[in-house]
């Protein structure tokens, strides 16, 4: 194994801080099996931006120009985490210059691009460079634990699947146009937080076949250019000047899976939801849900309760559960978990792959790039559906 790897991040706003906190605690979980972690550069355009975060999370240097990274040898593993539109560029220099390359989700703002990444991610692989999406939410033990017990049986036949992700950070007229509000129909609400619930959903209820009723909307159809720098959900000073949102605020559709039905739901303008993941599953012994708003618990129905007391249980989740025991520092029940947690985990198992240690060692492999592209057909369809005023689409013959 490698006497150490150099890191390093592209991005230094919402979900690149993430990453790069990431980076830092990954070796804090489990056994100390990792190779020695050198944090060596964060890169973001906005230097103040750039510069804070190495600061903050222990970086040894910060760059304006994420092309300094690509030819440097101390660097080894290198986190996209930019509008998806820059993502193509980027990641294709990166597995040129032989870095390994985890991608924030979704992989591309269109298929064109995602498809072009596949193939760069597949040469680069037969030379034994690693290019991987992070689907975060995988990490969630709330959701491993849901999966578990359809694996196990214990919620029977899944009979259907309702799952929505409501966010708030569009609801105001006055948030400031970003590269958020910009890209072509589902690369809005669909692209952001439908790319999570979509790979959740096909997580829990198996490939998606199908997908009708597809529909979206533009809520707020233009929003003022801003005086400064965006990040992430941030409202700032903004100008007179509007720009025409051109993506969708909100999305809903049908989809058919390989064990079950669903309804799906996402918004950026559900005002008072901040952060709204919830996911159920109904089958024919009971039913399991999960939300993001508490995602230490997962509340569980079994039809063989005693009668008189049927109804959902909470179950707080600890070293019982998937991802707990032995991992984080204090690994006991009711501890809690949160967002930022996932992303130690997805870095972790980022890093065992790329230090060549066995995939039975290590928490389970980040996802592929081929993944990637799969998870925007599956929005594609969507919009497609959409376009055809709610239209059934294939995306997978039986
Ligand atoms: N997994 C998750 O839970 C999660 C959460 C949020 C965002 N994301 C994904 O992460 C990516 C970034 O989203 P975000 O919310 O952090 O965006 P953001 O707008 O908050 O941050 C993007 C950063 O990129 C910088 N930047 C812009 N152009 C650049 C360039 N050419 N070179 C270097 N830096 C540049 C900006 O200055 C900004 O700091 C997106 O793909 C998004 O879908 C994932």
């Amino acid at each position: 194994m490698t006497a150490s790897l150099g890191v390093a991040v592209i991005g230094a706003g919402m979900a690149g801080k993430a990453h790069a906190a990431a980076y830092r605690a990954a070796s804090t979980l489990y056994k100390p099996t990792l190779p020695q972690i050198r944090l060596v550069s964060i890169a973001d355009i906005n230097v103040e931006l750039g510069g804070e975060a190495a600061a903050r999370y222990g970086f040894e240097r910060h760059d304006a120009d994420w092309r300094a990274l690509v030819d440097d040898p101390s660097i080894d593993v290198v986190s996209v985490v930019v509008a998806n539109f820059l993502h193509r560029e980027i990641v294709e220099a990166l597995l040129a210059a032989g870095k390994h390359v985890l991608c924030e989700k979704p992989l591309s703002d269109t298929i064109e691009d995602a498809r072009a990444m596949a193939d760069a991610a597949r040469a680069a692989d037969a030379k034994g460079t690693l290019a991987r999406i992070g689907y975060s939410y995988l990490r969630a033990p709330g959701i491993a634990f849901i999966r578990k017990l359809i694996d196990d049986g214990r919620l029977g036949e899944m009979l259907h699947f309702s799952g929505r992700y409501w966010t708030d950070y569009g609801c105001r007229p006055d948030a400031p146009m970003s590269w958020r509000y910009q890209g072509p129909a589902g690369s809005g609400a669909l692209g952001d937080v439908g790319s999570h619930l979509s790979y959740i959903a096909e997580h829990l209820c198996g490939d998606v076949q199908e997908v009708s009723g597809g529909r979206f909307h533009t809520s707020i159809a233009e929003r003022p250019k801003p005086l400064g720098a965006v990040v992430g959900h941030t409202r700032g000073n903004v100008s007179d000047e509007l720009a025409p949102v051109e993506n969708d605020d909100y999305a809903t559709f049908n989809a058919r899976f390989a064990r079950c039905v669903g309804t799906l739901e996402v918004s950026r303008v559900a005002a008072g939801h901040p952060n709204d993941l919830v996911l159920e599953i109904f089958g024919s012994k009971g039913a399991a849900r999960w939300s993001q708003t508490n995602p230490g618990q997962v509340e569980v129905m079994l039809h063989d309760e005693q009668g008189d007391l049927a109804g959902y249980r909470t179950v707080p989740l600890g070293p019982a559960h998937p991802h707990y025991a032995g991992g984080w520092a204090m690994d006991a029940p009711g501890v809690g978990i949160g967002q930022n947690d996932l992303f130690v985990h997805q870095a972790r198992a980022f890093l065992e792959e790329v230090a060549g240690i066995p995939e039975a060692e290590s928490l389970p492999r980040c996802k592929s790039f081929d993944d990637g592209v799969h998870n925007m057909e599956f929005l594609a369809a969507v919009a497609a559906s959409a376009a055809q005023r709610g239209a059934t689409v294939t995306v997978k013959e039986d």
